[in-house]
Parts: structure tokens; C-alpha cells; sequence
């Protein structure tokens, strides 16, 4: 069985900058394979390139068996897109705006009836189907735009970070429709996300990609696993700011990266064993009381620390700056 997207070697330049550095993966037919990396990994070049509208610099990418530099309207046929940015006509109703995506794809008048009552059906819009798109909550808007890219029943759906600056409620529920979609209509689905338990929760394959290259890719469950080979988590609670304990912590040589969270500190060290007296002595002579130790499990936001170094709240003061910008223009 062919895959749904083929990619090897791809390579995307922009001028001298490389967005993309030579990535390659597979996504299998029926598979929801997820993009997880922080702002400007490379996310969205790598969607623009799969779904044609930008032209890759090298190697090779296929998306329901065409290549996407030499049969693009086979490809185009074969897809629906979510945009990371809002696409809607505010100026049309629900209705509208699908009607008139399915006349581009020439979809006739009785057909485009049926599938656009079906698709609202699916996503709950059926009720708000007359109403102008500027009177939508940025869920119900979202919702519409995935109604849409399945209008032309594509085997691949791309969706471009569909719950950006959604409320967590919200975010479920759309999560929960690309769930259904997937199981009803054995849809593959490629989705970026830079929201870690959104892609624990959803993806059967994920890929880490960061700074344009991809770091690890498997699923949830084994990228965990294999981190717990790899590295021991050490998780220390404490009755005060640890910021004075993980500046200590920085300079030991045993220690691969602390994570910090509320009270709690992790640290990531090679054996657990060796490492907690150590910790404990570091603790000690910094004048910092440890209420308990234990050894953390991996979670998938320690397999992103872990392979990329930071955690991917680091990288989302800058993005809410994005997303504040990107509810602005939805809601005009
Ligand atoms: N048209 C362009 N010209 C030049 N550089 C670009 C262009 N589009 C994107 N880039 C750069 O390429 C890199 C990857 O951008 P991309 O949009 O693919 O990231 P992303 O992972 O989707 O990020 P985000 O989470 O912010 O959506 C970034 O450094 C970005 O600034
Ligand atoms: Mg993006």
C-alpha cells in the first residue's frame, strides 16, 4: 500500500536561509501524524511545500502517490487544507463560504447540496449554517474552515495548527472531531502543533522538528519509553523558588537540562541512582530545603526538552505576540 505522504531529503531555502534542512518520514494510509516544534521550526514550510502552494528547493516529496513538483493539480485534488492563518469570507454566511469553495473545486449544484449539508452536520454548524461569518466564535470559525477542506473528499487532510489561540475547551472539541473524522472516514491526517499534549493526545506518529530538522519520530508512547532508556528524570519538590538550585545545578557536569515548574524542579541526568545524592548535596549547600524526591516518569514535554534543549514554553512569549495578531485579523 502506497503511503500517504512520502518525504526524503526535503529542502527548503528561502534566498540563503534554509527553513527546512533535508527531512524525511512517511505517513501511513489511515495515520494521524503529527508536526510538533516551536515557532519557526519549519511547520508550516513543510505543509506549504506537501500541499504545492510554495515549490521545494531538493529531494523528494509524494502525497497520495503524486509528486508535488510534477503532478500538483493531482495532488491539489487529492487534499483539503486548514491554513494556520484564518481563510474565511467574513462577509458571507457559513453556507457561502463552502458553496463557493466547492464551485472551485467543480463540485455540481446537487452534489454540493448534499456534502456541504453533511459536512455542517459534521461539525455542529448546520443551526448557525445562514448566519455571516463575522458573527462566529473563533471555534465555530475554525470548525467551518475544516468542514471546508473536506469538501472535496480528500484522502490527506492537512491542518495547519487548527487550535492556535483557542480556549482549552475549545481545543478539545475540534481535536475530538479530527478524531471522529479520521476513524469514520480512514482519513490521514497531518497536523502541526506546537502544543504537547495536544499531539500526545491525538497523533499515532509524532515528529519533533526543530530549527528545520526532525530531532525524533515515533509515537507518543515509544518516544517516551526510549527517553526513560536514555536519561533519568529526577523530580524534586521544594518549599521555595529552586531558581538559586538550578543555577547550581547548571554548572554539574552529570546534569543534561532542568526543567522548572511551579515548586517543582526536574532534572535530567544519565543514571538516577548516582545522581540524587549529588543532587541532594547540591541542594544542601545552596541553603534549599527538599520536601521530596522521586524518579519522574517521561512525559512527552521531557522528550521535547530532552531533544531540543528548552522546554516549548520557552519559545511562547514570542508566539502570543503571533497569536494575539492572528485572533486580531480573525475576528475583523
Ligand atoms: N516567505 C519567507 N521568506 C523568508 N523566510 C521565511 C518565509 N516563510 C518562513 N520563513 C522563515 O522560515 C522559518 C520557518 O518558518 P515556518 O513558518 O515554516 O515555521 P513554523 O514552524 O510554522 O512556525 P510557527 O509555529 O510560528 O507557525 C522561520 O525562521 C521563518 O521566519
Ligand atoms: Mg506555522
Amino acid at each position: 500500500m502506497a503511503d500517504s505522504i512520502y518525504v526524503s531529503r526535503l529542502v527548503k531555502r528561502y534566498g540563503s536561509f534554509a527553513a527546512v534542512k533535508g527531512i524525511s518520514f512517511r505517513v501511513k494510509k489511515g495515520e494521524i501524524f503529527g508536526f510538533l516544534g516551536p515557532n519557526g521550526a519549519g511547520k508550516t514550510t513543510t505543509v506549504h511545500v506537501l500541499t504545492t502552494i510554495i515549490n521545494k528547493t531538493s529531494g523528494q516529496a509524494k502525497v497520495a502517490g503524486f509528486d508535488v513538483s510534477k503532478d500538483k493539480e493531482k495532488v491539489r485534488s487529492a487534499i483539503g487544507i486548514v491554513f494556520q492563518d484564518p481563510s474565511l469570507d467574513d462577509r458571507l454566511t457559513g453556507y457561502e463560504n463552502l458553496d463557493f469553495h466547492a464551485i472551485i473545486y467543480g463540485i455540481g449544484k446537487d452534489e454540493r447540496k448534499k456534502r456541504i449539508a453533511d459536512m455542517l452536520e459534521m461539525v455542529e454548524l448546520t443551526d448557525s449554517a445562514g448566519k455571516l461569518v463575522e458573527k462566529y466564535s473563533g471555534g465555530m470559525r475554525r470548525r467551518l474552515e475544516i468542514a471546508r477542506g473536506l469538501l472535496n473528499k480528500p484522502e490527506v487532510l492537512f491542518l495547519d495548527e487548527p487550535t492556535i489561540g483557542l480556549d482549552a475547551q475549545t481545543r478539545r472539541h475540534i481535536l475530538d472531531y479530527i478524531k471522529n473524522l479520521n476513524k469514520k472516514y480512514k482519513l490521514s491526517i497531518f497536523i502541526t502543533t506546537h502544543y504537547i499534549e495536544e499531539a500526545d493526545y491525538i497523533c499515532n506518529r509524532i515528529a519533533i522538528i526543530d530549527h528545520g530538522k526532525i530531532v525524533a519520530c515515533d509515537t507518543p508512547q515509544n518516544l517516551k519509553q526510549k527517553l526513560e532508556g536514555d536519561a533519568a528524570i529526577v523530580k524534586l519538590e521544594s518549599e521555595e523558588s529552586s531558581n538559586k538550585l538550578i543555577a547550581a545545578m547548571k554548572l554539574e557536569k552529570f546534569v543534561k537540562s532542568t526543567r522548572k515548574d511551579g515548586l517543582n524542579l526536574y532534572v535530567y541526568v544519565k543514571e538516577a541512582e548516582s545522581a540524587i545524592p549529588k543532587i541532594m548535596s547540591i541542594a544542601y549547600k545552596a541553603g534549599i530545603k527538599v520536601t521530596s524526591v522521586e524518579v519522574h516518569k517521561p512525559s512527552l514535554e521531557d522528550v521535547f526538552i530532552y531533544y531540543t534543549g528548552r522546554t516549548i514554553r520557552d519559545t511562547e512569549a514570542e508566539s502570543n505576540e503571533r497569536i494575539r495578531g492572528i485572533m486580531r485579523s480573525r475576528m475583523r
